[in-house]
């Protein structure tokens, strides 16, 4: 089969059986995020590329994408045995992955980049990715601090790039905010809604600005629960307590920290004060830094402001 006849059979496969506006999705970092994003694609019919640094990372990452899918496949197909594992196997068998970004992109509809909160090491990323990916493919970031134009601003192609900002546990969590610049062309904005819809999120759409809309709120709201604790107002036990019974939230603020990792949210507050000094609401806690120095993450150090089984 020739490339033209493969693309055409391509497209019209894509566009008969499942109609989606971005088919050939490029994930690039496997980690909590990016492992997330690449199931949930995976799982609504899209071909995903993942990509990582290494292969002991990717097989690490493609470990959590099983465990979580057999999770959801539980929950979807209850006690059909049959279902359950075909829906599995046509996940999977949609999931590639590779080491190589430049290689990952050649065929992308979309990348949705993944990948260490740095802007040095996106805007390397991005620059190799402009060069080697089709002039008509999306560029997204799913940077949870960081500014998407800030971010565009290496590459050709600003009017083609916004933020697809995704929440942990990806699977679960129902939400995706859509950001768009003031240089995201209405195409690409339509088509990152679009995307969103059929990834099975609700999309919401948001300027450009530090956090978008959660985690200018969530964030603010866990440095003022750890600024509650220092002065010795409440335990972080009660605290929690209160704001899921007391608020109806699912975690309380301390549970919630060490579930999105102390040194994520540390990096956010860090990075906002830096670039906003007058703002009390972003300013770091010493509670906070002291345990990331001593390396308590959360849960995936095992042991953040609880222990936890590793
Ligand atoms: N993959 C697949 N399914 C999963 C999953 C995963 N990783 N994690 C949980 N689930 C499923 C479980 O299988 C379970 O399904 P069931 O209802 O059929 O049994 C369901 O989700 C509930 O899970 P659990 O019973 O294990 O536990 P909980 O009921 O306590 O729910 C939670 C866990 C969904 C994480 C819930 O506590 C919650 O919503 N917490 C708040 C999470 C939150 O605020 N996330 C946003 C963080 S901010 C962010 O991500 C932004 C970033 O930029 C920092």
């Amino acid at each position: 089969m020739s490339f033209l006849t493969l693309n055409i059979f391509r497209s019209f496969s894509s566009s008969s059986v499942m109609n989606l506006a971005l088919k050939n999705v490029t994930v690039v970092g496997g980690g909590l995020m990016g492992s997330g994003i690449a199931q949930v694609a995976a799982q609504t019919g899209h071909n995903v590329t993942l990509v990582e640094v290494s292969q002991p990372l990717l097989d690490k990452a493609t470990s959590n994408i099983k465990k979580s899918l057999e999770r959801v496949a539980k929950k979807k197909f209850n006690d059909k045995a049959q279902d359950s594992e075909k829906f599995m196997k046509e996940t999977l068998d949609r999931l590639k992955t590779t080491t190589s970004p430049s290689d990952s992109v050649k065929e992308a509809d979309i990348v949705i980049e993944a990948i260490v909160e740095n802007i040095k090491v996106k805007h390397d990323l991005f620059k190799a990715l402009d060069q080697a990916a089709p002039k008509s493919t999306i560029f997204a970031s799913n940077t949870s601090s960081l500014s998407i134009a800030e971010i565009a601003s290496v590459t050709n192609r600003k009017d083609r790039f916004g933020g697809l900002h995704f929440f942990n546990p990806v699977p679960v969590m129902k939400l995706l905010e859509v950001i768009r610049t003031s240089e995201t062309s209405d195409d690409t904005y339509n088509k990152m809604m679009e995307f969103g819809k059929e990834l099975g999120k609700q999309t919401i759409t948001c300027k450009d600005t530090p956090g978008f809309v959660v985690n200018r709120l969530l964030v603010p709201y866990m440095g003022e629960a750890v600024r509650m604790l220092e002065r010795g107002d409440a335990t972080a036990r009660d605290i929690d307590i209160a704001m899921k019974l007391g608020a109806g939230y699912p975690m309380g603020p301390f549970e919630l920290l060490d579930y999105v990792g102390l040194d994520t949210t540390l990096f956010i507050l860090d990075g906002w004060h830096e670039k906003y000094p007058e703002n009390p609401l972003f300013k770091p806690s010493e509670m906070l830094k002291k345990l990331v120095s001593e390396g308590k993450l959360g849960m995936k150090s095992g042991e953040g402001f609880y222990k936890h089984k590793k």
